[in-house]
């Protein structure tokens, strides 16, 4: 608790603004590159690059320019870097087989950035959705979302995620069990070392809308995700999540969206103190990049103030897509 502070004069809270210097040495939170886990968009192909019309700034890249840009972030301080793909129409089916493919684009660039740039964290996406006709992340049976036999392919995805080296899995499902299941699976596997960030406290958002179009599920998702994902009005039911996935094995979890969350975030890291991370997301990073692409806003100064704010909130570091740019403003 604060301590009583004497009145005014004796008290001018303004001493502790007058200079950088001063400002610099009561500064409560600090932002690096180190906070940061970088997502990224696959698509097929070599040398390309190519703009997604919502996310002004971002691209999808094919994997050689991935690997590049899997460097360069390294360079810059970046420790991860998460991969999610554009899947084409034609690879999208009803059991979903492309997604424990061991050749797929997801699986592919996780070793083309392995075998290049091995310092590099890489953190891979279980979920059905890029690769399901229905757009969902678990199988539809009879117009419902089934949860335990999306669990069984799940695992399938997973395991073929950490054959290819991922690092880090970052399961975005919201399907019940499936943590404990996927550690189950690692370690029958043999593979102790890797990390589960489980999407703990994901909400059904319509903040996600840039990045459906990013990885084209916009237009197979056949009605919305509310009957897995989290409602936007509840707060004690984040705190269960994220006990309940890390007793099933979770090492770290998120908190998604971000801006609109930091209250559970703030909740969720002083209850159980755990590695906390938010993803900021496409349709925030939308909003601030669109905003300053017409001069609405200063670009440079509101995305390192949103990031400051995750940092402030209790988070350990944020996924987002300002992470390259954010590190060359803070490396100066
Ligand atoms: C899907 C997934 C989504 C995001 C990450 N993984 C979208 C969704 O749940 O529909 C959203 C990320 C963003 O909006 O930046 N498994």
């Amino acid at each position: 608790m604060q301590p009583v502070q004497a009145p005014f004069p004796a008290t001018r809270l303004r001493r502790a603004r007058q200079s950088a210097a001063i400002r610099a040495l009561v500064r409560e939170t600090t932002l690096a590159p180190s906070d940061f886990i970088w997502p990224v968009f696959l698509r097929d192909g070599t040398g390309v690059e190519e703009e997604i019309p919502s996310m002004p700034g971002v691209m999808r890249r094919s994997v050689d320019r991935v690997v590049e840009s899997a460097r360069e972030a390294l360079g810059l301080g970046i420790p991860a870097i998460c991969l999610f793909p554009y899947t084409d129409p034609a690879k999208k089916t009803q059991d979903c087989a492309e997604a424990w493919n061991p050749d797929n684009l997801s699986n592919t660039a996780t070793r083309a950035i392995k075998d290049a740039v091995p310092e590099m964290a890489v953190m891979t996406d279980v979920a059905l959705d890029p690769y399901n006709i229905d757009g969902h992340d678990g199988f539809v049976e009879d117009g419902e979302i089934v949860n335990d036999r999306t669990v069984e392919a799940l695992v399938k995805q997973a395991l073929s995620q950490a054959a290819a080296g991922a690092d880090i899995i970052g399961p975005s499902d919201m399907m019940d069990g499936r943590i404990g299941a996927l550690r189950a699976a690692l370690e029958a596997e043999g593979r102790q070392k890797v990390m589960l960030l489980s999407y703990a406290a994901k909400y059904a958002s319509a903040f996600y809308g840039p990045f459906r179009d990013a990885v084209g599920a916009s237009g197979a998702l056949k009605g919305d995700k509310t009957t897995y994902q989290m409602d936007p009005a509840n707060s004690d039911e984040a705190l269960r999540l994220v006990a309940r996935d890390l007793s099933e094995g979770a090492d770290m979890v998120m908190i998604k969206p971000g801006m609109p969350y930091l209250d559970i975030c703030r909740r969720v890291k002083d209850a159980f103190g755990a590695p906390t991370f938010a993803y900021q997301v496409s349709g925030e990073y939308a909003m601030l990049a669109g905003a300053a692409q017409n001069g609405w806003v200063d670009g440079d100064r509101v995305m390192l103030e949103s990031l400051m704010a995750f940092k402030r909130a209790g988070c350990d570091g944020v996924l987002t897509y300002f992470a390259p740019a954010a590190a060359r403003l803070l490396n100066g």
